[in-house]
């Protein structure tokens, strides 16, 4: 296949191309990329999903129960542990999110008590494996009856534990309890942080999710946002402030959430610093940490159980995203402004990108969003903010409304993914497409999920990426889903990226290797190609990078036979040689899994130009990128 690019003509493409889609499932927020340690660290409970001493146990003869007490430690965390009266020591142990990983390093903790006792607690990490203190520091305290006091410790081990397998725990002396025994709440155990951040995420997952060069986080859902039935929908004034104020709510995927990953971390710390952002004309913004456009999706009406709110009862709900914008976007002199203002964040932040509800296309026959909920909230938003970009959370919607983007997700098989690849060819819409979630989710002709991402559904998701970024003046981006698994609760798989308390076992998947090829090879833009051959086995789609000053071809081969002769002509003003990435596998059902090496096989050379051309085949299943400089 002989292809010629021409250096001139084509399209702008998006600057936010690659991107990613967060919600907390499979334990990616807590037990994931939130640091915190601790799991069920506030008994955070509801009708739906009940407060849990678990995975909590007593230590010693210590005899523990939940307990409401007369004074909460606050009206969001009304639910305590209460370790009874005893001999010896007592205390509560807990072992984390299946482990906690312990290092050399600073470990910060605190938690709230209440009940008679002088004396000293002992905090303490200790390995689950051979018994061994690892760290541990002791606290003074006189605490009170019916007065909750806080207490912050550091641990700082001596060695690395040989595995996670650790536990944390507070340990008392029994005798000094007085008869209504000791209470306690809010226990957290922080490692470092991702720069340090309060509150904050963990490094090696937020340095694995930079890997992927991302420029726009989708949050929070997913079905979380939904919620699995009234009224648990995420409820972003819940999810700020302090800890002892979030109250968490019945996640839609089996396990309560703390939401101590809430709003502000969002868009701050897990997100960007959209008020140190500044733009170029046509160019991507760039922001603090991750560098990500936030696209915030908010609750629309519609539940996961397709329970719909009434038009006649809807405007509160469109009033709580008016209070959640002006929270975000609005002066201290406005009430949510204030509001943020009072927790310590006086800046606003600048939002650009707002997504209503999640796939509104679930609802039978979509009704209530073509008729009324889509367009109370459009309406609602564009009368304050005029210049706000708005998503639908479908690409079926009916609106006369407005320049709006349409969300499109689609899971499937690998032939069916490919089968996509022209599918924004033909989209006939005036509105661009956000692809805000899609996956490989099944081998052909079956239904059975796939434990994790294989190789041919890498080569598959190339496919219909390469579709994409043809289109790309037409379209916002794409981001896979879902991101993140913890391996000890998976709901949903196959996912991005797998992990477990020990960072040295973070699996990154074939689709993870392939995504991060493409992201970090951009376009500015998209170059029109002539080719001897059509698409299929092989596709392809070529630009230039104004500001790295490269041409860029990037290309998949789905087929089984073997491989295909290339010659890519950049044209004149390309450099003497090519460097050319490419990805194959040990096998097209390869898997990246836990313990596992990498069975993605990436091979850099250079190739030398002759008669214009750079030469070089490209292996059955395989994806690449062939990048040449600007002269
Ligand atoms: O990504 C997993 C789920 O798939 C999302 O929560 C939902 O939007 C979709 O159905």
């Amino acid at each position: 296949i002989s292809l010629s690019v021409s250096p001139t003509g084509g399209n702008a493409s998006s600057p936010y191309q690659y991107g990613i889609m967060f919600e907390d499932i499979n334990h990616s927020g807590d037990g994931g990329v939130y640091a915190e340690l601790i799991q069920n660290r506030a008994f955070q409970g509801s009708t739906l999903i009940p407060s849990t001493l678990s995975p909590w146990v007593g230590i010693g003869n210590a005899s523990l129960t939940l307990q409401n007490t007369s004074i909460p430690l606050s009206s969001s965390l009304p639910t305590s542990v209460n370790v009874a009266a005893g001999n010896g020591v007592l205390g509560i142990r807990n072992p984390g999110f299946w482990g906690i990983d312990v290092k050399v390093q600073k470990y910060q903790g605190s938690f709230w008590v209440m009940g008679s006792y002088h004396g000293t607690i002992t905090a303490s990490l200790e390995s689950a494996s051979t018994g061994e203190v690892l760290a541990s520091t002791t606290i003074q305290t006189s605490s009170k009856t019916g007065t909750w006091s806080e207490y912050h410790f550091s641990l700082t081990p001596a060695k690395a534990a040989t595995d996670s397998n650790n536990t944390f725990s507070l340990a008392v002396n029994g005798k000094g309890i007085g008869n209504a025994g000791l209470n306690f709440n809010l226990i957290s155990l922080f490692p470092p942080t991702y720069k340090n951040r309060p509150n904050g995420m963990r490094p090696d997952l937020m340095e694995v999710l930079k890997g992927l060069n991302p420029s726009f986080l989708r949050m929070p859902g997913g079905n979380n946002l939904e919620g699995r039935y009234p009224p648990y929908h995420w409820y972003w004034n819940e999810t700020i402030g302090p800890l002892k104020d979030r109250r968490g709510r019945p996640g839609p995927w089996g396990y309560a959430n703390t939401d101590g990953l809430g709003l502000i971390e969002y868009l701050q710390v897990f997100a960007i610093h959209a008020h140190n952002c500044f733009t170029f004309l046509n160019s991507k913004k760039w922001c603090d940490d991750l560098e990500m456009e936030p696209i915030l999706a908010v609750f629309d009406g519609l539940y996961l159980n397709r329970t719909v709110i009434p038009e006649a009862d809807l405007a509160p709900y469109v009033q709580d995203t008016m209070n959640e914008l002006e929270f975000i976007m609005g002066s201290t002199d406005t009430v949510y402004g204030a509001l943020r203002a009072s927790i310590g964040y006086p800046k606003p932040w600048n939002l650009q990108y707002v997504e209503i509800g999640n796939e509104d296309n679930l609802e039978n026959g979509l009704s209530s969003y073509n008729k009324y909920r889509f367009a109370m909230y459009y309406n609602a938003i564009i009368a304050k903010y005029p210049n706000m970009n708005i998503i639908s959370s479908t690409d079926v919607l009916s609106t006369p409304l407005g320049n709006i983007t349409e969300d499109y997700h689609i899971y499937t098989n690998p032939p069916a993914l490919v089968e996509e690849f022209n599918y924004f060819d033909q989209r006939t819409s005036a509105h661009k497409t956000l692809v805000g979630e899609y996956a490989i989710t099944t081998a052909a002709n079956s239904t059975a999920r796939l434990k994790y991402p294989t190789w041919i559904g890498a080569v598959a998701e190339a496919v219909f990426l390469i579709g994409i970024e043809r289109n790309s003046e037409h379209m916002f981006g794409a981001s896979y889903a879902p991101l993140l698994e913890n391996l000890n609760s998976v709901q949903w798989s196959p996912d991005m990226i797998s992990f477990v308390a020990d960072p040295a076992k973070t699996v990154l998947s074939t689709s993870y290797h392939l995504t991060q090829l493409f992201s970090k090879t951009r376009f500015t833009t998209v170059l029109p190609v002539n080719s001897t051959a059509g698409f299929g086995p092989c596709y392809w789609v070529a630009g230039l990078n104004s500001d790295s000053r490269q041409y860029i071809l990037k290309a998949a081969n789905y087929a089984s036979n073997s491989s295909v002769p290339f010659t890519v002509n950049f044209g004149a003003g390309s450099d003497s040689t090519a460097t050319l990435t490419l990805l194959t596998a040990t096998g097209i059902n390869a898997q990246n899994v836990l313990g596992g090496t990498n069975q993605v096989i990436t091979n850099v050379t250079t190739l030398v130009k002759k008669s214009g051309s750079f030469s070089f085949d490209m292996p059955s299943y395989s994806a690449l990128v062939l990048t040449s400089k600007i002269v």
